[in-house]
C-alpha cells in the first residue's frame, strides 16, 4: 500500500486522490456540477476539464446563490516563507479566472505570522520581506485591482484580531488537537493561528453587513482549516464557507520520489523568477522521465506519459487540449522521444514565465492599489 500524508503542514507520498476525497469528507467535482457551472460561466477552465481542480465543499450552494443573483466573494492565501514556484500559481490562476467569470471580489490573505510561528528559522522581518516579494507574483497573475484586496495579517490585525478572538472562543484545544494533530510541544501561536485563517471567510459577511457567501480556491491540504471555519460559522451566524480544491503540482522528480513541488528544494523546483536557461537545465537534468532505457526500445515499446513529469507539467500549462493529446499519443506510441517531450515542456513553461516576469516587474508600481491596511 502506498502511504501518503496530507495536512496543512505536511504533504508527502503518492496521493490517492479518490481515497483522500473520502478521508477528508469532501465531494468530487462531478460532471453534473460542472455543467451547472458552465451555464453561468459560458465555458470551463481547462483545470476543471482535466480534474486539476477535482473536489469541493458547498460549491453547489454558492452556484445556486449566484444563479439567484446573490454575489459571493473569493478568498485565498499565501504564507510567505520563500520564493513563489509554479505550484503556488495554479490556484491563483484559477482564482483570477473565477474573478473574471463571476465578477467576484477577492480577499487575498498573506499570513506572515503563520510562517514565523511554524518555522524556527524565520523572523517576522523575514516573512514580511517575503510577503512583499510574493505580492509581486500575486499581482502578476492579473487580478483586477478594483476587486482585489491583499493584506498581511500583521498589518490588518486591527480589523482581524477581534474576529479571530470570536472564532478562537468557539474552538477547544481538544478540537484543534484532533483536527491538526497538535501535541503539547506546539507553541500557543501555532494553536491560535487557525482562527486567523478563518477570519477572511467571514469578512464578506462583515464587510457587506449581511450574510455573504465565500468561495475558497486552494490546494486540498488547506481544507482542515476550513472544516474548523465551518464548525464555527453557524455559531457566529455566518453562512458555511465553500472551497474548490486542487491537486499538487509534483516536484521535478515526481510525486512518488519527492512529493509536491517545494520551495526548499532548489534543484527540482521551478521558481516564478527562473530564467529560460534555468528552466532548461532543471527540466533536462531532473524531470523524471517515462521514457525507455534506449532509443530503440522507446521507439518499439513507447513511453509512459502517465508517470512522466514533463508531460504532467504540460497538463497544467499547455492550454491547447488538441496539442496535449497529440503529445500524449506520440509519446506513448514511441514516435516522440523524451528529449523532444522535454523540449516542448521547456518552451511552454519558459514562455509562460516570460509573460509572468514582465507583469511581475510592472507590479512594483501598483502594490498600493491592492493593499488593505486597516
Ligand atoms: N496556510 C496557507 C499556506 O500555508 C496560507 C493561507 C492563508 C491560505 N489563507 C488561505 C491558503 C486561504 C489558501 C486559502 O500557504
Amino acid at each position: 500500500m502506498p502511504k501518503y500524508t496530507v495536512t496543512p503542514w505536511e504533504v508527502s507520498g503518492e496521493i490517492d486522490y479518490d481515497k483522500l476525497i473520502k478521508e477528508f469528507g469532501v465531494k468530487s467535482l462531478d460532471d453534473k456540477l460542472l455543467k451547472k457551472m458552465e451555464k453561468q460561466t459560458g465555458e470551463l477552465h481547462y483545470f476543471l476539464k482535466r480534474k486539476i481542480f477535482f473536489a469541493h465543499t458547498y460549491f453547489d450552494t454558492v452556484l445556486e446563490q449566484s444563479q439567484k443573483g446573490n454575489k459571493f466573494y473569493l478568498y485565498t492565501g499565501r504564507a510567505p516563507s520563500g520564493p513563489v514556484h509554479l505550484g503556488h500559481l495554479i490556484p491563483w490562476i484559477f482564482c483570477k479566472w473565477l474573478q473574471d467569470k463571476f465578477g467576484a471580489t477577492l480577499l487575498f490573505q498573506i499570513p506572515d505570522e503563520e510562517k514565523f510561528l511554524f518555522n524556527e528559522n524565520l523572523t517576522l522581518d523575514d516573512t514580511r520581506r517575503w510577503a512583499y516579494e510574493n505580492i509581486l507574483d500575486i499581482i502578476a497573475v492579473g487580478f483586477d485591482p478594483k476587486k482585489t484586496s491583499i493584506f498581511l495579517d500583521t498589518e490588518y490585525a486591527n480589523v482581524m484580531y477581534k474576529h479571530a478572538c470570536r472564532v478562537a472562543k468557539k474552538i477547544t484545544l481538544s478540537t484543534a488537537k484532533s483536527t491538526f494533530g497538535f501535541t503539547d510541544s506546539n507553541n500557543l501561536g501555532e494553536i491560535f493561528y487557525t482562527s486567523m485563517q478563518s477570519v477572511p471567510a467571514f469578512l464578506p459577511s462583515i464587510m457587506e453587513g449581511k450574510p455573504t457567501y465565500c468561495l475558497i480556491p486552494c490546494a486540498i491540504d488547506q481544507q482542515p482549516h476550513f472544516f474548523m471555519t465551518n464548525d464555527v460559522a453557524p455559531k457566529l451566524g455566518y453562512p458555511k464557507t465553500a472551497t474548490i480544491l486542487c491537486r499538487f503540482l509534483p516536484g521535478l522528480q515526481g510525486m512518488h520520489r519527492e512529493g509536491k513541488m517545494s520551495s526548499s528544494i532548489d534543484k527540482t523546483t521551478i521558481f516564478a523568477t527562473d530564467k529560460p536557461e534555468q528552466v532548461n537545465e532543471k527540466i533536462n537534468k531532473y524531470a523524471f522521465s517515462g521514457g525507455k532505457e534506449t532509443v530503440e526500445q522507446h521507439r518499439k515499446e513507447g513511453g509512459n506519459p502517465d508517470i512522466d513529469v514533463s508531460y504532467q507539467y504540460l497538463t497544467y500549462f499547455l492550454e491547447d487540449s488538441k496539442r496535449l493529446k497529440q503529445v500524449y499519443d506520440d509519446y506513448k506510441s514511441g514516435r516522440m522521444l523524451t528529449g523532444e517531450l522535454k523540449k516542448i515542456t521547456i518552451e511552454v513553461i519558459s514562455s509562460f514565465l516570460k509573460e509572468h516576469q514582465m507583469r511581475r516587474e510592472k507590479a512594483r508600481n501598483s502594490i498600493d492599489r491592492f493593499m488593505l491596511r486597516g
